[in-house]
């Protein structure tokens, strides 16, 4: 049951090195394309980056020079070892979508179909991880992009590689602390700064 599969759902961050299988790879694409457009104009492009060296090159420079954040704004200056990363970015696969134009239009449609990618990957016992906090407009020309695009979502898919019991985990290169990520938490687990907001079933939901 979809309700069963999304109630498990977490946004995962740290992954195996475990591939997706390419027959799930096709059915959560062939999701995706299925999706609706607002007046069918699908102004908007998948990118879906695996393990070629363009891929992961791409994806080392969205994890360590693109997505992590400081107090919650991108790129802010700070010192080394506050930053919370977005390890999303470094699945085994990696969805980006780009937008032909900077508009509410568009944006929704990348929603939709990332969305329906999303579901469609849980469905296949494929972890998922949306990540929004990314550069458009240079994320876009990093995919050959260089008109009006802008990439205003990705989401990695995969499988992870273990769960987390603290709700994050340190983020480390050449032995240097560099910051820290949220771990793979189970949703139960209600204490991390990205889940205490979330409201209760009566305040979301108003039956008129
Ligand atoms: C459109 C969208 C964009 C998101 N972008 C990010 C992001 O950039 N970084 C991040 O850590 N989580 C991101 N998330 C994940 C949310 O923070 C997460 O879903 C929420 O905190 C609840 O946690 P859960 O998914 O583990 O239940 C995004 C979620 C959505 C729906």
């Amino acid at each position: 049951m979809l309700r069963e599969i999304l109630e498990k759902r977490f946004t995962a961050k740290w992954w195996s090195d475990k591939p997706i299988e390419q027959e799930k790879l096709d059915y959560i694409l062939d999701c995706a394309y299925s999706a609706p457009s607002k007046n069918g104009k699908y102004n908007y492009e998948i990118f879906v980056l695996g393990d070629s060296e363009k891929s992961n090159e791409i994806k080392q420079w969205l994890y360590w020079e693109n997505t992590y954040c400081i107090g919650g704004e991108r790129l802010r200056e700070g010192p080394i070892g506050h930053r919370r990363y977005n390890g999303q970015v470094l699945a085994p696969t990696v969805l980006v979508w780009v937008a032909k134009h900077k508009n509410e239009e568009t944006f929704n449609d990348c929603l939709v179909s990332s969305t329906i990618a999303m579901i469609a990957s849980e469905e296949q016992g494929i972890n998922t991880g949306f990540n929004g906090c990314l550069g458009e407009k240079e994320t876009a020309e990093k995919l050959g992009r260089y008109d009006s695009s802008h990439a205003p979502i990705a989401m990695g898919l995969g499988y992870i590689d273990k769960m987390d019991d603290d709700i994050q985990r340190e983020v480390y290169k050449d032995n240097v602390k560099y910051g820290f990520d949220y771990g793979n938490v189970k949703p139960e687990i209600r204490r991390g700064p990205n889940r205490v907001g979330k409201k209760t079933k009566d305040e979301l939901i108003h039956l008129m």
